[in-house]
């Protein structure tokens, strides 16, 4: 799969986004080692502090089912005029797993920057 197709993926998957206090709906596309695809979307709450982010939605469903090697993860929201970036728990839980993961990071428009997770997370802690 090539970095549009994974980032059409997480487009997709930004319209199930439950996001109806920021209004900032954001999907991630998460490629395994095998090629396997999960997809997540940020799931708000009214209490704020319970919002779940759309990488950490996509890390969760993909280690229950027994995936943990990442190679790629797409970003992005129809709402962000600049590239989307992931915060830093979604980058400490990404790091979790694959620390060197690339990181594809969307805007509006389709155009996108891509990283590398140690570029984004310089120094992380890891046990
Ligand atoms: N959000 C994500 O889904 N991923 C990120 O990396 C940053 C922020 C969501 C959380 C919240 O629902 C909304 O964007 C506004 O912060």
């Amino acid at each position: 799969m090539n970095d549009r197709e994974l980032l059409n993926l997480a487009a997709g998957a930004a319209k199930n986004a439950y996001a109806p206090y920021s209004r900032f709906h954001v999907g991630a596309a998460l490629e395994c080692a095998d090629g396997t695809v999960f997809t997540g979307c940020n799931v708000e709450n009214a209490a704020s502090g319970e919002c779940i982010c759309a990488e950490r939605t996509a890390v969760c469903k993909a280690v229950s089912e027994g995936y943990r090697d990442f190679t790629r993860i797409a970003v992005c929201s129809a709402d962000s005029k600049s590239y989307c970036m992931p915060c830093g728990s979604c980058r400490q839980v990404l790091a979790e797993f694959s620390p060197d993961v690339e990181v594809l990071c969307a805007r509006a428009d389709g155009r996108y920057v891509s990283y590398r997770l140690s570029q984004l997370l310089p120094h992380m802690f890891r046990l």
